[in-house]
C-alpha cells in the first residue's frame, strides 16, 4: 500500500486523477467510501475522468459501457473488465495497492 492522494482533495461524489507509479489512477469518493480504478476505459481507451458515477457503477463517456466500481466487471460486455485497486484510508491519506 502506498500513499497516493489526500482524502481532503476529493470531495463527496468527486473524482480525481492521480499519477501513481507511472499509471493514471482515478480516485472516486462516494459518501466517504473511496474507490480507485484505472483511468482508461478497457474498451477503446477513453479517459474515465469525465465518466458518470451512479449506483456503484462508472459509465464510460464514450460508448456508455458500465463498470462495477468494486470489481470492474461490465455485465453488458463481460469481455471487458476495468482494473480496480484496493484502497485504505489512514489519517488524510488514501493508500492504494497497485498489485
Ligand atoms: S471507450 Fe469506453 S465504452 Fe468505448
Amino acid at each position: 500500500m502506498i500513499p497516493a492522494a489526500k482524502i481532503s482533495e476529493i470531495p463527496n461524489f468527486g473524482k480525481k486523477v492521480v499519477p501513481v507509479s507511472g499509471q493514471e489512477i482515478l480516485f472516486i469518493n462516494i459518501k466517504g467510501t473511496f474507490f480507485a480504478v484505472e483511468n482508461e476505459c478497457p474498451h477503446q481507451g477513453s479517459p474515465l475522468s469525465a465518466a458518470i458515477v451512479k449506483d456503484g457503477y462508472i459509465s464510460c463517456p464514450r460508448h456508455g459501457y458500465r463498470f462495477s466500481l468494486t470489481d470492474g466487471t461490465c455485465s453488458d460486455h463481460p469481455e471487458f473488465t476495468l482494473k480496480t485497486y484496493p484502497v485504505e484510508l489512514r489519517g488524510d491519506d488514501i493508500l492504494i495497492d497497485l498489485g
